[in-house]
């Protein structure tokens, strides 16, 4: 995620910019930037921190013009310093873009463009598209701009500028939004409404693809192949509050359908194109490297914590490296057995959870090498760690966790499966098999959330019962602890996971006539002894809401209702089952007319012990 503007027209350009990036502030604060010309040359002004930093910059000599163009980011490749933020300029200064996504063939463009003697001055993957504009520019800007397209992969919204071509704005997109604002006598470019919304309604959103030349007093789409495009005007008609979440209700809502885009953000250039291994460039580890571990620990709290427990199975199962999950805050005061051959890896949304950092710290103060899995680059954990991999998730700000959380199990998976490719435990034909399904995870994320009316209906039926209990066996388990925390932290609802094999060793004595039940049942291996814990629970007369595979055609003869997800690996369920269950967290809050995203008592970010 990032936000990204644009403005041409009559009046200045900066204070536009300036009011867009804040409107868009949602989306990324960790550097921003605009881009302003006065006539004879484009003058940039960025700076690392938030928007506030940008504003205090500006103080006294805000750039002067009437075309301009700005970016508040969200660090994927580059951590957050000023030379990283964008708008990223060409050798000339003369080319002038804002990037929202990530070009995934960056590194053999910027090979190739730093042979042909471009000077680059950012570690970021967008600086590539200002130079490859430079290369390609033979007087026509818009043609310059197509060929740029043709050469890079990946996804994008971009806003170009030129000091060649100053009266006029180019955007396009793949895969992240962007829209026109029609004003009379001058038009706006954003990543979303909200950024328009206080200067017009009237509105072109762009479909991927689709190249618009933007000028004061026209506006000139067309298609992929050049083609010119008719679009419909959409007269936005919300308010600015709700333009923000996207139309959703709760950034938590929204944030739950942003998964697809998000998993595939966080696969994207780490599984080769034919499905035979995971690539994670930012490791680079080789066999011998990984022969080293007696033993690896994967470290985190709350929802993070939850995804390690799969990353254990993952890994174990996949790597044969013996796992131990531990919560941060149990971890650190517990002197555990480490050593170098020992791997910690943890799991932090934020990077700054203050217990996982002390853990992080200690891991490394034993002698363990340390591997971060953070959604925030350059947050603490992530310059603690020897080595990082990013989630790229964009920003969380519900804080109940849900695309992060999905967003984890797909590193953990990607990592048990590159540990894999190098240590030779999984073989090449399961490898294939598998990464085949990953590819598919998004689209069945998509297909799993448009079946939401029955989790509606459970929720208002169920949502008033002051008990819930989540059963499940293996990685069913571990999505069972997962969607009793939703539960609790948003609902306030009781909720409890428990190995279903467990339940008859004590908890079993609360399961009464009417109590709620939600069994997740998709392992094969286990699929009959969790078929008895559900017949055990049934003839306590609990009301069960079964899990399944679509395959599965057995579970709905022993449970009240059924709620199934899109057919994958076992391995990969998880990343679906949790879904239902997230929805069913949100909906029965709104039952109990809670405060989805702020819930009590709880903060986004804990840096307190
Ligand atoms: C629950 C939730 C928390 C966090 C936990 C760790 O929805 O969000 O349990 O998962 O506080 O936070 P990070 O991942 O930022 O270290």
């Amino acid at each position: 995620m990032c936000g990204i503007v644009g403005y041409v027209g009559t009046k200045q350009a900066a204070p536009f910019l300036i009011e867009g990036l804040t409107k868009l502030e949602y989306r990324g604060y960790d550097s921003a930037g605009i881009a302003v010309f006065d006539g004879e040359t484009i003058n940039v002004e960025k700076t690392v921190g938030r928007l506030a930093a940008l504003k205090e910059k500006l103080e006294g000599h805000v750039p002067v013009g009437c075309v301009g163009i700005g970016h508040t980011r969200w660090a994927t490749h580059g951590r957050p310093s000023d030379r990283n933020s964008h708008p990223h300029t060409d050798c000339s200064g003369d080319f002038v873009v804002v990037h929202n996504g990530i070009i995934e063939n960056y590194m053999s463009l910027k090979e190739q463009l730093i042979k042909k003697g471009h000077e680059f001055k950012s570690e970021t993957d967008t600086e590539v598209i200002a130079h490859l504009l430079e290369e390609l520019y033979t007087g026509d800007f818009e043609a310059a701009v197509r060929e740029v397209l043709k050469r890079i992969d990946g996804s994008y919204s971009l806003v170009f500028m030129s000091k060649n071509d100053p009266d006029k704005l180019i955007c396009t997109k793949k895969d992240n939004p962007l829209v026109i604002g029609l004003g009379d006598g001058e038009n706006f470019i954003a990543s979303d409404i909200p950024a328009i919304i206080a200067r017009t309604r009237k509105t072109y959103i762009i479909n991927d693809g689709e190249v618009a030349v933007v000028k004061k007093d026209s506006i000139w789409i067309t298609n992929r192949e050049g083609q010119p495009v008719t679009k419909k005007i959409f007269e936005v008609n919300w308010n600015a509050e709700a333009a923000e979440k996207g139309g959703y209700e709760h950034f938590m809502l929204k944030e739950i359908h942003e998964q697809p885009k998000a998993v595939r953000e966080t696969m994207s250039a780490r599984v080769a194109k034919d499905n035979s291994a995971i690539i994670m460039e930012e490791l680079k580890w080789n066999k011998e490297y990984l022969d080293s571990f007696q033993k690896i620990f994967v470290v985190a709290c709350g929802t993070a914590y939850n995804a390690a427990l799969v990353g254990k199975y993952y890994i174990e199962k996949l790597v044969r490296i013996p796992v131990e999950v531990d919560i941060a805050s149990e971890f650190r005061y517990r002197s555990p057995i480490i050593d170098d051959r020992t791997l910690t890896i943890v799991v932090s949304q934020s990077g700054e959870t203050s217990d996982t950092l002390a853990a992080l710290k200690e891991s490394k103060r034993l002698g363990a090498k340390t591997l971060a899995i953070t959604n925030v680059v350059g947050s603490s954990i992530a310059r603690e760690a020897d080595q990082v991999i990013y989630t790229w998730a964009g920003p969380e700000i519900a804080v109940a966790s849900t695309k992060a959380y999905t967003t984890q199990l797909i590193t953990m998976f990607m990592l048990a499966m590159y540990m894999a490719g190098i240590k030779g435990t999984v073989t090449p034909e399961r490898t294939k098999e598998l990464l085949t399904q990953l590819h598919q995870i998004p689209a069945q994320i998509s297909e799993t959330l448009e079946d939401v009316e029955p989790i509606k209906t459970f929720a208002k039926e169920y949502g008033f019962n002051e008990d819930v209990f989540f059963i499940g066996r293996s990685l069913d388990y571990a999505v069972a602890l997962e969607g009793s925390l939703k539960l609790k932290e948003i609902s306030y609802i009781h909720a409890e996971a428990y190995a279903a094999g467990e339940l008859k060793h004590g908890t079993l004595a609360l399961i009464i006539e009417g109590v709620p039940v939600i069994a997740l049942a998709t392992q094969k291996n286990v699929y009959e002894k969790t078929l008895s814990n559900i017949k055990e629970v049934k003839a306590r007369d609990a009301v069960v809401i079964g899990i399944a595979s679509a395959n599965d055609s057995e579970l709905e003869k022993y449970v009240d209702h059924v709620i199934k997800v899109p057919e994958t690996d076992e391995l990969l369920i998880p990343i679906l089952t949790v879904v239902p269950l997230q929805l069913l967290a949100y909906y029965a809050a709104i039952t109990r007319q809670c405060d989805v995203d702020k819930p009590r008592n709880l903060a986004k970010s804990v840096t307190v012990e």
